[in-house]
Order: C-alpha cells, then sequence, then structure tokens
C-alpha cells in the first residue's frame, strides 16, 4: 500500500516539465538508452542462469532482478521530455502517438520486473525461472511496436 503510494508521487511528478533532470533533449535521449544498455547486461546475466551457460547463483540473480526493477522506472520521464523523437535515437513516433498503449507496456515491463524481483528474492529457483520467462517477453512486445531495429 505505502510503496503504491510513493510510486504514485514519483510517477505525478515525472509529468511536469520542471521535475525534469534533463537540460537537452539529447540528454534524455542518452539517459533512456544507458537505462536500456544496464538492463540489458543485467538482464544476459540472468538469462546466461536460465539457459544453463553459466552456474545458477540465486543471491546474484535475485540482484539482477532488483537492478532491473529500478531501472524500468528511468526511461518514461526521458521519453516526455519534449524534442527527444529527433535526433540519434530508435524510438518510433508511435511512442507518442499512442502514449497510453506505450506506457501500457512499459507498466507491464515494470510489474512483471517488480515481481520477478519479489520472486527472486524469496529464494526458489523453479519459481524464480517461471517469472523470468514472464518478464522476458516484455523486452521483444514493446521493441516490435516502438523501436526500430
Ligand atoms: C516499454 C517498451 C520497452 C521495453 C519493455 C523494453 N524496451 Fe528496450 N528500448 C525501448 C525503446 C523505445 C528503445 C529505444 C531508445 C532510444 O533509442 O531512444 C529501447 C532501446 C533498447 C536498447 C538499446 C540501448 C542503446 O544504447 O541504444 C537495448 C539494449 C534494449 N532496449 C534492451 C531491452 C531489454 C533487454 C529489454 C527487456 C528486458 C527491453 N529493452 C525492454 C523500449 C522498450
Amino acid at each position: 500500500m505505502m510503496k503504491k503510494v510513493i510510486l504514485g508521487s514519483v510517477l505525478l511528478a515525472a509529468t511536469s516539465a520542471s521535475a525534469m533532470p534533463f537540460e537537452k533533449p539529447e540528454d534524455a535521449i542518452r539517459y533512456r538508452q544507458s537505462a536500456f544498455t544496464m538492463i540489458a547486461t543485467n538482464f544476459g546475466d540472468m538469462s546466461a542462469m536460465v539457459k544453463g551457460r553459466k552456474d545458477w547463483d540465486q543471491a546474484q540473480f535475485s540482484k539482477r532482478a532488483l537492478f532491473i526493477s529500478q531501472l524500468t522506472m528511468m526511461p518514461e520521464e526521458a521519453f516526455q521530455m519534449k524534442g527527444t523523437d529527433k535526433g540519434d535515437t530508435k524510438a518510433r513516433p508511435e511512442i507518442w502517438s499512442d502514449w497510453d498503449g506505450f506506457t501500457a507496456k512499459l507498466n507491464k515491463f515494470q510489474g512483471d520486473m517488480a515481481n520477478l524481483a519479489k520472486v527472486s528474492a524469496e529464494g526458489d529457483q523453479r519459481a524464480t525461472m517461471k517469472a523470468f520467462g514472464v518478464a522476458a517477453k516484455n523486452c521483444k512486445s514493446c521493441h516490435s511496436d516502438y523501436k526500430y531495429r
């Protein structure tokens, strides 16, 4: 309950221009690309464990899931920054013409990653792998509609 209240106020704050931490559109573009780069690095390590290319380490997996669940909160305000539909970006214009559809995918991603962080912290490998499979679907689901290759 408390968490929801805090989350709500953070999202509200992100919508007002004065709350933006960016000075220029290119700063916001670099920021969201950095967040996705860090998401992908942590995600790749978890994926290697799930696929057995790396020894399973529940504590390490849980740490990476926690990192990602925090990182998923960061890109949204960078997409809200005006002028970030142009420049050195792979973001498709559909992000802004279909903002509700985009934020629905972002919210699902945040929810699935928060769930993965919670489940992996509880320590059950099987349940963790199942939650990972659910969370992993978000990447392609969003990229195919909202990101250029
Ligand atoms: C809600 C939509 C959404 C979801 C979910 C999402 N991404 Fe992305 N991702 C984007 C968009 C949009 C960009 C392009 C950002 C830009 O270039 O401004 C992007 C860019 C990237 C990049 C390139 C970063 C760079 O340096 O240019 C990587 C890597 C990436 N995403 C990985 C992932 C992975 C891995 C997942 C899942 C664990 C994921 N993304 C989930 C929308 C999403």
